[in-house]
C-alpha cells in the first residue's frame, strides 16, 4: 500500500461520484445537437453570477480569455499599464502583454503569495489603467486597500479569481468586488469543466453589455460587426457539465478546506518546525485550490516524494518578470525579491476533496522521512 500512487488531483474520485448527473446531462447535450449558446449557457451563468454574489456572468472560452476580454472590453491597449503581481501563473500578465499594454509589477505578501497592497499606490503613473489582482491558490488579495487605490486614482479593478471561485473576503465573494471578476473552469480548479472554460462576472451592466458583444466577433446584429472582437464563446457541453458540479462546488470547497486543516495539523505535530513552513490562512474563506508549503530542500523532498509516487508540483518556478517572453520589459533578478524566493520554496501538495486522511498522514510522513534521511531534522531537534 504504501507505494500506491498520491496524484496532485484524482478526478476520476470526483467523476465516479457524478457520473449518472453528468452523463444525462451530456446526453441532453448531444441529443439536443445545440452546442453552441442556449439555455445551459444562460441558465450557468445565472447560476454563477448568484454563486459569486455578482450582478451579471458571461461565460468565454477560458480563464485566459475572460482577462484577455475583459481588458479588451475596458480598452485597456497599447501604451496603458496594469498593475500585477509578478507570482502568478503566467495568463495574468500574457492577458495585459497580448493587448500591448505593460504589466508593471508589484511583489507579493510573503504570508499569503498575493500581491502586496501595500505597494500599489508608488507603481501609479499617468498611463496607469488598472489593478489586476490575483487570488492565489485559493485566497483572496487584501482587496480594501486595493480598492481604494483604484478609487482614488480612476482605475478598474480586474479580479484574477481563476483560482478563487468562492473565496471571501470580509463577506465578499472573490471576482465580486472590483470592476470586473475572471474565473477558469480549467478542470483542475475546484469548478473545472470537461476541456477549457472560463467567466467574467461584474456589476456594471454596460461592461457586460460590451464583453457579450466581444465575445461573438462584435457582431449585433449577425454579421454587423459593431467592434473588433473575438470567438471568446464557453461551449454549452461544458457548461451542461459545469451546472451539473456547481451545486457541489461549496462541499468539494470545504473538504478542500478540511484537508488543509489535517495537513497543517500534522506538520504542527511532525517537529520539522520550520523545515516546512505550512500555508497561512488570513481570509475567512480560504478555498485550496492548492495546499502550497515553503519548504527547506524543494528538490530533495520532491525527489524524494516521488520516490514514493506521490506528486507534487512547483507553483511557480519563474516569476513573470523573470520570463523570456517579458525580457523586453528589462526586469532583474533581485527586483522582487518575495515572488523569487516563494519561485525556490514553495512546493505544492496533493489536494483535492477526495484526497483521504491516511493519504495525507502518508504525504507528511514522506516529507518526515526526507529530512530524517539528509539528518536536518535530527540536527532541528537537538538544537
Ligand atoms: C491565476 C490564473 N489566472 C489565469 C488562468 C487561466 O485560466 P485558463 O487555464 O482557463 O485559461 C489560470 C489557470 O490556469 C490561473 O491559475
Amino acid at each position: 500500500m504504501e507505494h500506491t500512487p498520491i496524484p496532485m488531483l484524482d478526478l476520476k474520485a470526483q467523476y465516479a461520484r457524478i457520473k449518472a448527473d453528468v452523463q444525462a446531462a451530456l446526453l441532453r447535450v448531444v441529443e439536443s445537437q445545440h452546442f453552441i449558446n442556449g439555455p445551459d449557457i444562460e441558465l450557468l451563468e445565472q447560476e454563477v453570477a448568484q454563486y459569486c454574489r455578482a450582478k451579471h456572468c458571461i461565460g468565454v472560452s477560458s480563464g485566459s480569455d475572460a482577462l484577455v476580454v475583459t481588458l479588451m472590453a475596458l480598452d485597456i491597449g497599447h501604451g496603458d499599464e496594469v498593475i500585477t503581481t509578478p507570482y502568478t501563473f503566467f495568463a495574468t500578465a500574457g492577458a495585459i502583454a497580448r493587448l500591448g499594454a505593460r504589466p508593471v509589477f508589484v511583489d507579493i505578501d510573503p504570508a499569503t503569495f498575493n500581491i502586496d497592497s501595500a505597494g500599489i499606490g508608488a507603481k501609479v503613473t499617468m498611463r496607469t489603467k488598472a489593478i489586476m489582482p490575483v487570488h492565489l491558490f485559493g485566497q483572496c488579495a487584501d482587496m480594501d486597500p486595493i480598492l481604494e487605490v483604484a478609487a482614488k486614482h480612476g482605475l478598474a479593478v480586474i479580479e484574477d479569481a481563476a483560482q478563487a471561485i468562492g473565496a471571501e473576503y470580509q463577506g465578499r465573494r472573490a471576482g465580486s468586488m472590483g470592476t470586473a471578476g475572471c474565473y477558469s473552469f480549467f478542470p483542475s480548479k475546484n469548478l473545472g469543466g470537461f476541456g477549457d472554460g472560463g467567466a467574467v462576472v461584474t456589476n456594471d451592466s454596460a461592461l457586460a453589455d460590451k464583453i457579450r458583444l466581444l465575445r461573438g466577433h462584435g457582431s449585433n446584429p449577425k454579421y454587423f460587426h459593431k467592434v473588433l472582437g473575438g470567438n471568446f464563446r464557453l461551449d454549452t457541453i461544458h457548461a451542461a457539465v459545469l451546472r451539473v458540479k456547481l451545486p457541489l462546488l461549496d462541499s468539494w470547497s470545504a473538504a478542500r478546506q478540511q484537508a488543509a486543516a489535517h495537513y497543517t495539523a500534522l506538520f504542527a505535530r511532525s517537529g520539522l518546525g520550520d523545515l516546512v513552513r505550512t500555508p497561512k490562512v488570513v481570509q475567512a474563506r480560504h478555498i485550496f485550490n492548492q495546499y502550497v508549503v515553503r519548504c527547506d530542500d524543494r528538490e530533495g523532498v520532491r525527489e524524494h516524494l516521488q520516490k514514493q509516487k506521490i506528486s507534487t508540483e512547483v507553483y511557480y518556478p519563474q516569476p513573470m518578470h523573470l520570463q523570456e517572453c517579458f525580457s523586453s520589459l528589462g526586469h532583474k533578478n533581485g527586483e522582487f525579491p518575495e515572488s523569487e524566493r516563494a519561485a525556490l520554496t514553495t512546493l505544492a501538495l496533493p489536494m483535492y476533496p477526495e484526497l483521504t486522511v491516511a493519504q495525507r498522514e502518508r504525504v507528511v510522513r514522506a516529507i518526515v522521512g526526507h529530512y530524517e534521511g539528509t539528518g536536518k531534522l535530527g540536527r532541528r531537534l537537538a538544537a
